[in-house]
């Protein structure tokens, strides 16, 4: 379980908040500010296979056609030990959470942002599907099932 470090992480961003001078946005998850329900749709879900069963990466398309939402955690018969990472500057680094804009999109893509899943159970093969568990601030659990695709698969997603 990471309910500690993902409330270490909220705690922190409402320092930032606060440093700032507005109080809005910190522990009030039915406040009008945020009232819409959440409707999200998971799309393009892939993994590329894998060389080692050390590593593995895993990419989808969160559509939302209603209030903001926060992918908080993401776990996997894969592996215990699932992260979400940013790259910034070519770079790296993980995070504890994924903003879901309210009417918007969060994009996975090669390059970008992605799930990294570490210390696998198998090393997963081209065609296998991997269970895996979104975990959302108000949308709850949202199971997808990723397929593994080519190590060099890299779909256009047209944006
Ligand atoms: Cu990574």
């Amino acid at each position: 379980m990471s309910g500690r470090t993902r409330r270490a992480g909220l705690l922190a961003a409402c320092s930032l908040v606060l440093a700032a001078g507005t109080l809005t946005g910190c522990g009030s998850d039915d406040s009008a500010s945020s009232s819409a329900d959440p409707e999200l749709e998971v799309t393009g879900a892939y993994m590329p296979a894998p060389s080692m069963d050390t590593m593995a990466a895993g990419f989808f398309t969160v559509t939302n056609s209603g209030g903001a939402d926060t992918l908080t955690s993401v776990t996997s018969d894969l592996s215990d030990d699932v992260t979400m990472h940013a790259t910034v500057d070519g770079a790296m680094r993980e995070e504890k959470s994924f903003a879901v804009p309210a009417r918007g999109t969060l994009d996975l893509a090669s390059g970008g942002s992605h799930l990294m899943f570490e210390k696998l159970t198998h090393k997963p093969g081209q065609g296998e599907k991997v269970s895996v568990e979104l975990h959302f601030a108000k949308s709850g659990t949202v199971r997808i099932s990723m397929p593994v695709k080519p190590a060099t698969y890299n779909p256009k997603t047209g944006r």
